[in-house]
């Protein structure tokens, strides 16, 4: 006869036997889904792992659109328990967190910043050490601050950020770390550039010009730019940014040298990106430029990364430079504008309407 406490360690060692062996998926948490960057994660994660096994999560409300392509929840990642609870209802093996402040929003509110970013993660790093999960949370080129070598920076070198931002990402990095050398939790994290994308809008970073400069060239052929003419930064195309997260997410732990990796596709400045631009959309296309705060973030910040380590260890491999951003970009809002344009042109001025219907709006 078994002992029940024998019972008990056959049962869990079987389960845990059965799991282990299985081709199960993994299931996904994505926080912070709602983002800039997570609709095109939890898009890329459903078609590889199937759209029950990734749980998108942020605490907006998701329009139809979104909530019709698989499970959502709110998720904030200051309360812990929600978490937990989370992470239990759902079986969750992996979390990809993108719950963040960015740099300049973390600047106009440095209090909501820090208790995202710091307090938040620390919910999420005790939920994963608690339920032995699988974690990827980005850092980014922030990190780095004004004493920091600007060119080809390596991943380890001076680290001493002036925004909550970097301060924050820095503390994410060694807490990461940390609970993985003393409490075994799987962290990985890479240091993004300036991400772009025509999939959603940015969310309050320093690199959001480089966005904001198509819908405007598409929309008045001019763009007055937050940051200076020459300010060129590291930056990267949505596409290589989600491929490379994955590729992280998945590699096996024994490839891994490091837990946190530099990630570097392209530079450039305004006003290259603006010449680009002109010369693939309009010769005829506006800069001017109009700095503020985000200048002092930005001349912070290096303008090259070295990414060797990550092409080593597995296998970054970005695809997109300067010119391939920009024909991706048009190619992805040309339509949207011309579309957008015929429809406003379609409509009956006031003067066409007949009087009923003028009133009545
Ligand atoms: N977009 C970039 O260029 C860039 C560059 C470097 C690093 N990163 C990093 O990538 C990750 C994703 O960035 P993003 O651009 O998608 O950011 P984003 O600002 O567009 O999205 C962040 C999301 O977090 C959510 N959020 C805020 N407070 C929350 C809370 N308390 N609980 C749960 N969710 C909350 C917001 O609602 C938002 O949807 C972040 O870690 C960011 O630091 C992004």
């Amino acid at each position: 006869m078994f002992s029940l406490h024998q019972f008990k360690h056959l049962t869990s060692a079987g389960f845990a036997r059965r799991l282990s062996t299985s081709t199960r998926s993994p299931r996904i948490l994505v926080t912070g889904s709602l983002g800039q960057l997570g609709s095109t994660m939890v898009n890329t994660l459903r078609s590889k792992y199937g759209q029950e096994n990734v749980i998108a999560s942020d605490i907006k409300k998701p329009t139809l659109a979104q909530r019709s392509t698989g499970p959502f929840v709110y998720a904030d990642v200051l309360n812990y328990r929600s978490l937990d609870q989370i992470v239990v209802d759902y079986g969750i093996d992996w979390v990809v967190h993108f719950s963040a402040i960015l740099s300049a929003a973390g600047e106009r509110n440095p209090a909501l910043g820090l208790n995202v970013n710091i307090n938040g993660f620390q919910n999420i790093l005790e939920v994963a050490k608690a339920h032995k999960l699988r974690l990827l949370s980005p850092s980014t080129m922030g990190a780095f601050g004004p004493s920091t070598p600007k060119d080809d920076t390596p991943d380890l070198t001076i680290m001493r950020p002036n925004t909550i931002y970097g301060i924050s990402k820095v503390h994410m990095e060694l807490l990461g770390e940390y609970y993985c050398e003393k409490y075994g939790v799987d962290f990985r994290s890479l240091r993004y550039p300036g991400i772009i994308s025509a999939d959603s809008p940015p969310g309050g970073g320093t690199t959001d010009y480089a966005v904001d400069i198509f819908h405007a060239a598409l929309e008045h052929n001019r763009y007055t730019c937050f940051l200076k003419a020459e300010t060129r930064l590291p930056m990267a195309f949505i596409d290589d940014c989600i491929t490379g997260t994955v590729q992280l997410l998945e590699a096996p732990a024994e490839s891994l040298t490091q837990r946190t990796y530099n990630v570097h596709a392209c530079a450039f400045s305004p006003e290259e990106l603006a010449q680009e631009i002109r010369r693939q959309h309009s010769k005829d296309f506006v800069i001017d430029y109009a700095p503020d705060f985000r200048q002092d973030i930005a001349d912070t910040w290096p303008r090259t990364m070295a990414d060797v380590a990550a092409r080593k260890d597995w296998g970054w491999n970005p695809l997109f430079g300067t010119s391939e951003i920009v024909r991706s970009m048009l190619d992805k809002l040309a339509p949207v504008y011309k579309n957008a344009a015929i429809a406003s042109q379609s409509q009956p001025t006031s003067a066409e309407l007949p009087p009923a219907a003028v009133t009545a709006n």
